[in-house]
């Protein structure tokens, strides 16, 4: 495939409409390259200036079955000419869907509670999970995502998400997830032997009044950086978890639907959570998401307790019931561990040439490019960032930016892509490190 031709940007008409943007929008909207979407197709999106690039964005990880799937496109359209949303009274596609997802999970978790937010999901699970264990304290980890609402602020482990918006929810503790790359205990993996679990009771001895209930995690944090702990982590986790009592709520929002390889990202170490919450690949576009759960967990509520305007409705049911047939029938985690694989490979072999690439990390189409200083390859470099993430933008591709630092490149292209388009993305970064002599 051919390089796309350079393009300045943004275009007259993208200009346009980010004057307007900037008049009646606040600022504070997560910051992108001024490309203003038009249409999309697969892992192709068209700006209004008739601009085409390859997305490897997915938005924010959301449209794992590509832009305009067609199958996704006609159940939706389906659906809207029957009913779009009757609150909380069943429909054939809501209780379809909650029997279709309960299938493609483990047994212990047999009912499901549909939402339309991730952090609906993770904010559910919090107060559930208080109600069920009558405990108030939870343990989450620095660098912790779970979404914008209180509950989920309150157990996030970035200042990013909480300054100055304290005291947030009491009952939050942390600790130090496995960010190899830059361990906080500044130790090396696999010589620590997982040091940062075996530091969990240490921290609870010192920070708990005794009423810690439950755990929540990430399988890889994204928020954070794209950070994957070491193969064996999490279900190290599960057992600390499991020997402490504690339930654990494994946070799947960001990282289901066959993002990493795998449907659920808990497959690969066949990690049992107590409860889980689901969203954004859910619905592939549509607003959907969920919380997943043991029934006995579920019956510290009683009717009518837990409820959302949105939740279930017709529209993003059906939605969602179309992502699990093409993730099913399209075999995409398949396709996203074998096209995520080769990316990987690529991406990381530019490392040799390129110095600010200080670490190359991912599993299936959630890749994290870590951007340092070229000169001491390792400071991190949001100002680099940037100039990738723009830069490559006037190249034809769209790149998203996470981490702590704001160094991290985050490559989350649709799961349909081919070999041949993560190829051109390869080509692409490599043209625009090599332009940026970095
Ligand atoms: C792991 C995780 N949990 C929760 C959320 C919150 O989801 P939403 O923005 O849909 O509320 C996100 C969003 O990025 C996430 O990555």
């Amino acid at each position: 495939m051919n390089l796309p031709a350079k393009r300045k940007i943004p275009g007259p008409k993208s200009a346009r409409y980010i004057r307007i943007s900037q008049k009646y929008e606040p600022s504070c909207i997560a910051d992108q390259v001024p490309v203003v979407w038009d249409h999309g197709q697969g892992v192709w999106v068209t700006d209004v200036d008739g601009n085409k690039y390859l997305d490897f964005t997915s938005g924010v990880l959301v449209t794992n079955l590509g832009h305009s799937h067609p199958a996704h496109v006609e159940a939706i359209q389906n659906q809207a000419e029957r009913l779009m949303n009757c609150y909380s009274f069943p429909t054939p596609e809501r209780v379809t869907l909650a029997q279709r997802l309960l299938e493609t999970l483990p047994p212990n978790l047999n009912r499901v509670f549909l939402l339309s937010t991730g952090a609906e999901a993770t904010e559910a699970a919090l107060r559930v999970a208080k109600r069920h264990t009558g405990k108030f304290e939870v343990l989450s980890f620095y660098g912790a995502f779970h979404g914008r609402t209180y509950g989920a602020m309150s157990v996030a482990g970035n200042l990013s998400t909480r300054r100055q918006f304290g005291p947030g929810v009491p009952g939050g503790i942390m600790a130090p997830y496995a960010y190899c790359y830059r361990c906080v205990y500044d130790k090396t993996y696999p010589e620590c032997d997982f040091y940062c679990i075996k530091a969990l009771d240490r921290i609870i001895e010192s920070s708990s009044c005794g009423q810690l209930g439950s755990v929540i995690v990430e399988p890889y944090q994204g928020a954070a950086g794209f950070i994957f702990p070491p193969n064996g982590w999490l279900k190290a986790l599960e057992i600390w978890a499991r020997e402490k009592n504690l339930l654990l709520i494994v946070d799947e929002v960001q990282s289901s639907f066959g993002r990493t390889g795998r449907l659920y990202a808990i497959e690969w170490e066949s990690v049992k959570p107590n409860m889980l919450c689901l969203g954004k690949g859910f619905g592939s576009g549509l607003p959907s998401s969920a919380l997943v759960a043991e029934a006995e967990i579920f019956e510290a509520m009683s009717t009518g307790e837990l409820s959302s305007t949105w939740g279930g409705n017709p529209l993003a049911s059906a939605a969602s019931l179309a992502v699990l047939e093409a993730m099913k029938d399209e075999h995409l985690p398949e396709n996203a561990e074998r096209v995520g694989s080769r990316l990987k490979l690529r991406l990381s072999s530019l490392q040799e040439k390129h110095r600010c690439l200080g670490d190359v990390r991912g599993m299936g189409l959630v890749i994290g490019l870590e951007i340092v200083d070229p000169e001491d390859g390792y400071s991190p470099s949001p100002e680099l960032t940037k100039k990738i993430i723009f830069s490559a933008a006037e190249h034809g591709m769209l790149l998203g930016k996470v981490g702590l630092y704001g160094n991290v490149v985050r490559i989350a292209p649709p799961l349909v892509i081919t070999e041949q388009e993560a190829d051109l993305g390869v080509k692409i970064l490599d043209k625009v490190l090599t332009e940026l002599g970095i």
